[in-house]
């Protein structure tokens, strides 16, 4: 087992905010956690990342216990995050952004930075634009090539959709799938259970910082209970915004979506955490 959740409780003051999850994510594994605003999402990864301390639990990262490891040194251990919201260092162009996640690495990095223009060809063209002026969507592009300049061997993503316009959101699962099929193990946080239920192998529901459920994604996706709360509805129902295709579509067409310079491409800095995107499945 590549990272083991046990039992964790994290406090904020007073507040329980997780109350005893247990999680496991296996080598090569998309896992994801899905549940709604203030079920605990963010701070289980903010966790994992060693930015929230724990109250009690463990850790377990490649079998050695890291409860107690300060954050920057599970960067160097393998575990990479890409934050909520999208935390790029506004002054920096998008190149020193992408070489500031390779900061705890040594030696040459240019086939990482490489790897990351290739993900996200749009940075590719933007290498010299400060990062502070990148559209929404390109900001979000760019905090997850940034986290994966460390090379993790797991990617805690949080809410890589959020606020992105509809045909943006839909290149974003593309490129997460693609990220995992070239051997990086994903533990992908989002609202947008639907999208996130069909590119993950595993998932575990979370309601007020407990796991309420937790099965086969494509179990979840049939799963009642699971359609009526996060879903939009009825089994066999329309509630996905046209997505029912992205676990059939070739990963490798990746590059060449992103490259294509569609209208939703152009824009997604309009719609910046916009109702209608965030409750597009709903
Ligand atoms: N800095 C903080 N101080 C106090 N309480 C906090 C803080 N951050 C989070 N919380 C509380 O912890 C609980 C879990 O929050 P968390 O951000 O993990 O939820 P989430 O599942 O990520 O929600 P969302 O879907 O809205 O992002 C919430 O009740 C929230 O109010
Ligand atoms: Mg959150």
């Amino acid at each position: 087992m590549l990272l083991e959740i046990k039992d964790i409780h994290v406090h904020y003051g007073k507040i329980a905010a997780l109350k005893g999850i247990t999680a496991t994510v296996d080598q090569g594994e998309i896992v994801t956690l899905i549940g709604a605003n203030g079920a605990g999402k963010t701070t289980t990864l903010k966790t994992i990342s060693g930015l929230r301390p724990l109250s009690s639990g463990s850790i377990v990262f490649e079998g050695n216990d890291i409860s107690k490891m300060p954050g920057h040194k599970r960067v160097v251990a393998g575990i990479g995050q890409s934050p909520e919201g999208r935390g790029c260092f506004p002054g920096m162009t998008v190149e020193e952004n992408l070489l500031m996640g390779a900061y705890t690495r040594k030696g040459d990095v240019s086939k990482e930075l490489n790897e990351a223009y290739e993900l996200f060809p749009r940075l590719a063209e933007r290498k010299t634009q400060a990062a502070g002026t990148m559209s929404g969507g390109e900001q979000q592009m760019l905090a997850i090539g940034r986290a994966l300049m460390s090379k993790p061997k797991v990617l805690l993503l949080d809410e890589p959709s959020m606020g992105l316009a509809p045909m943006l959101v839909q290149q974003i699962f593309t490129i997460i799938q693609e990220i995992n099929r070239r051997g990086t193990t994903v533990l992908l946080v989002e609202q947008n259970a639907q999208q996130a239920l069909q590119i993950a192998h595993r998932a575990y529901v979370l309601e007020t910082g407990r796991v309420v459920k937790s099965a086969q994604a494509s179990e979840l996706l049939d799963d009642p209970e699971v359609r009526a709360a996060y879903l939009g509805g009825e089994l066999g129902g329309d509630g996905a915004d046209g997505v029912s295709g992205t676990r059939a579509e070739s990963a490798s067409d990746t590059a060449s979506d992103t490259a294509s310079d569609g209208p939703s491409g152009d824009t997604p800095g309009d719609a910046p955490d916009g109702p209608s995107v965030r409750k597009s499945d709903g």
